[in-house]
């Protein structure tokens, strides 16, 4: 049971990054030079899946365009010998079979999920949030397939969040059963701090069961007044086995203006050709300031 295909569900109004989202997907928002949702691609392609569906909705063609050839670019880039550039721009048209379905309104992450079934048909999958960029030593995909080959069941991302910030997340409960390891007995969405069953939230990565779909389908608006992929993973969770599965990595919510501040600056700071120089300059700006 190899899982061959993923989801990414980029139909989400943006509107945390409102005016910048306007008239563009926060998913085509750079992370130095490359947008968000290439980073999210690339870890997809890295782990040897190859089909690729991405939701989209009114006003995310961006998107298709980014991932599609472009012919007049590739022309002027031979023209004047950019070969490194050229091979990089062909690259990102080639490197998977990218499908797309509209989400025709936006009814939350659930509903997202659920315009994959026939897509997905029977078989497991991965889905991967537009807005979480994890960086590490190894690929937090990577590590969640490993995870599923063994267990052959769902498997869902989390890690310890601050007890103020649970409202932003699902959350879990259940029992660590071997380290990072968790048979997950409950979710909740966004619940308050007083109400949060653990301190271990959902992060922007699942490999999922299609048996999913089906309840998605009986599920009913709920926090936000939105499908919750949640809160059919809650009665996932009381019929088959699911699992929680705590990385590593650094996570960032690169949806969120502070978030996507701190995963630009790392991600330069990382980069060979930008590193060291931009390292330089933020020591001389932050000498003095506290
Ligand atoms: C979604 C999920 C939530 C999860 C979060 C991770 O919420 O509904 O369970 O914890 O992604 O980023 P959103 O951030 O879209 O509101």
């Amino acid at each position: 049971m190899r899982v061959k295909k993923a989801v990414i569900p980029a139909a989400g109004l943006g509107t945390r990054f409102l005016p910048a989202t306007k008239a563009q997907p926060k998913e085509m928002l750079p992370l130095i030079d490359r947008p968000i949702i290439q980073y999210i691609v690339e870890e997809v392609v890295a782990c040897g899946i190859e089909d690729i569906l991405i939701i989209t909705g009114r006003g995310k063609r961006a998107i298709e365009d980014h991932f599609d050839r472009c012919l007049e670019l590739e022309y002027y880039l031979r023209a004047k010998d950019k070969e490194e550039w050229l091979t990089e721009i062909q690259q990102i048209a080639t490197m998977a079979n990218i499908h797309y379905v509209r989400q025709r309104e936006p009814r939350g992450l659930g509903h997202a999920v659920l315009c994959a079934r026939s897509f997905i048909g029977e078989e497991p999958f991965a889905v991967l949030l537009g807005d979480d960029i994890v960086k590490g030593d190894r690929l937090c995909l990577a590590q969640m397939l490993e995870v599923f080959a063994e267990v052959k069941a769902t498997v869902i991302a989390v890690q310890k969040v601050p007890l103020a910030e649970v409202s932003k997340y699902g959350i879990i409960s259940g029992q660590e059963i071997r380290p990072r390891v968790f048979a997950v007995q409950d979710l909740v969405e966004k619940p308050k701090p007083e109400e949060a069953p653990s301190r271990w939230g959902v992060t922007g990565r699942y490999i999922l069961t299609p048996r999913v779909f089906g309840f998605l389908e009986q599920t009913s608006p709920g926090a936000g007044g939105e499908i919750q992929l949640t809160d059919a993973l809650k009665v996932l969770a009381k019929e088959e086995q699911v699992f929680g599965y705590a990385f590593t990595g650094r996570r960032y919510d690169a949806g969120d203006k502070l978030g996507y501040l701190k995963a630009t600056v790392e991600l330069a700071l990382e980069r060979e050709d930008l590193g060291p120089p931009f390292f330089e300059y933020l020591k001389n700006l932050l000498v003095g300031r506290e």
